[in-house]
């Protein structure tokens, strides 16, 4: 069968859109699971279920990525480095996801 250069468009957005939606599932992962301690222990994000009170509530901080990146990597205050713990793209997905669900609202 012969492609037509519509049918790769249509492929290749979806790929692009699944993609996109795995990348939030894994941002959601690293927030609530992978990340240890858990950032659920400390920060509310309605998204990922966490309600922790420790540090700020990021639903209303609503950070942009580099300070998302910044926090995780190299720790805040009582907030832990996770430089050693998480690979970069781990940390890249993490602030990813929070900002995706916090910055619509
Ligand atoms: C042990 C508790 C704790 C854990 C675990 C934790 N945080 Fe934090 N976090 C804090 C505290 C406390 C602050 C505020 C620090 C300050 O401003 O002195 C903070 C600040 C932040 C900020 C705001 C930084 C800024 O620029 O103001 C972001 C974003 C953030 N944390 C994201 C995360 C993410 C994502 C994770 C998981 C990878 C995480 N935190 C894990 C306690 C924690």
């Amino acid at each position: 069968m012969k492609r037509q250069p519509q049918t790769l468009m249509v492929a290749s957005l979806t790929l692009a859109l699944q993609t996109a939606h795995a990348d939030n599932e894994s941002g959601r992962a690293i927030f609530t699971e992978v990340a240890q301690p858990s950032c659920t222990i400390c920060h509310t994000l309605a998204d990922a279920g966490a309600s922790g009170s420790i540090g700020p509530n990021l639903d209303e901080l609503r950070p942009n990525r580099d300070q998302v990146i910044r926090a995780v990597t190299s720790g805040v205050g009582v907030m832990p480095a996770f430089e050693e713990s998480l690979t970069e793209s781990q940390i890249q997905a993490v602030a990813d996801y929070v900002v995706s669900v916090t910055s619509a609202k």
